[in-house]
């Protein structure tokens, strides 16, 4: 299994936030919210990460995450010079993805919960159809929304609908096996000019393929396309993190706990981040 961050797109919800910044590189409390999707890859034990963005934020992307080494992963990058929709990442990321399976996940996207390892390497294991998730929101006209039968079974998807079937939003991961690279080429552009990942999951959906699995109270998502809600995520990592003493999506300690790097590695991380909390939370991860 391949992954896919999706971190192109303008932000424009955000100006003047976004206007020189990349979403994907605003903070979450202490860290970029790009670490918050790579480390649900990490946690999936995804090792071969492709970064989609646009062509004036790449450098700073490669800045940030370099090649994936440090991460003891293989991190390649590509640009979208459009925002063309969150599907045309199976174009742009073809010859990547090859014969892989693929997990997809929206550079904006921020999942926590005990068990989600668990849940996620289960899906990372699917051998045939796609699989999305779902979380109930009071808002749904606002995201992809899908109607599920007691049984699971899914009965509809539709994408921001004027009157959703169901409150039961479509977040922004998703697995499919490679199938998926087909089923881009038999979709078209959307009333609103845009590839739709919506599409790509009504193809499945036709073939009886898809799988939904809801996620429940214990767990939180965020989409982070606001301000109000980039404040609600920080909020709540900051929290978590000061209750606990535990860090949410620290990549470094995914990758070391993963045992994708030594100790030796991890001395290096901390060296490069010894003047604030984050390295120092990295020593005591390493010294524990
Ligand atoms: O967050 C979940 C929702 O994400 C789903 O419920 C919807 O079905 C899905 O369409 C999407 O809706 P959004 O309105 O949140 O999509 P947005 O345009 O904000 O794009 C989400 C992320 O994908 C954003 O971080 C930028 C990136 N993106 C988006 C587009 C359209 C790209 O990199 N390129 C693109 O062309």
């Amino acid at each position: 299994m391949k992954g896919v961050i999706l971190a192109a797109g303008r932000g424009t919800r955000l100006y003047p936030l976004t206007k020189i910044v990349n979403k994907q590189l605003l903070q979450i409390y202490d860290k970029p919210m790009i670490y918050y999707p790579l480390s649900i890859l990490m946690s999936a034990k995804i090792k071969e990460v492709l970064i989609i963005t646009n062509p004036q934020d790449l450098a700073q992307f490669e800045n940030l995450l370099g090649n994936g080494k440090n991460l003891g992963m293989n991190i390649e990058f590509r640009v979208q010079d459009k925002p063309r929709g969150i599907a045309e990442a199976f174009r742009i990321g073809e010859s990547f993805i090859g014969k892989s399976n693929v997990c997809l996940i929206l550079g904006d996207n921020i999942f926590h919960g005990q068990g989600f390892g668990e849940i996620l390497l289960k899906a990372a294991n699917l051998k045939k159809g796609g699989i999305i998730f779902t979380y109930p929101v009071l808002n749904p006209k606002e995201f992809g929304v899908v109607k599920f039968d007691k049984n699971f079974k899914v009965l509809s998807i539709e994408e921001k609908p004027k009157k959703p079937k169901s409150n039961y939003a479509i977040t922004g991961l998703y697995f499919y096996d490679n199938k998926v690279l087909n089923y881009f080429k038999k979709i078209k552009p959307s009333k609103r000019n845009e590839y739709e990942i919506t599409s790509i999951n009504e193809c499945y959906l036709k073939n009886r393929e898809l799988s939904v699995y809801p996620l429940g109270r214990g767990m939180s998502w965020f989409d982070c396309g606001s301000q109000v809600s980039l404040i609600e995520a920080s909020q709540y990592v900051y929290t978590l993190e000061k209750r606990q003493g535990l860090k949410i999506s620290c990549i470094e300690e995914i990758a070391w706990r993963n045992k994708w790097i030594n100790d030796k590695k991890m001395l290096s991380h901390i060296k490069k981040n010894k003047s604030s909390d984050y390295g120092k939370y990295l020593t005591k991860i390493l010294n524990k």
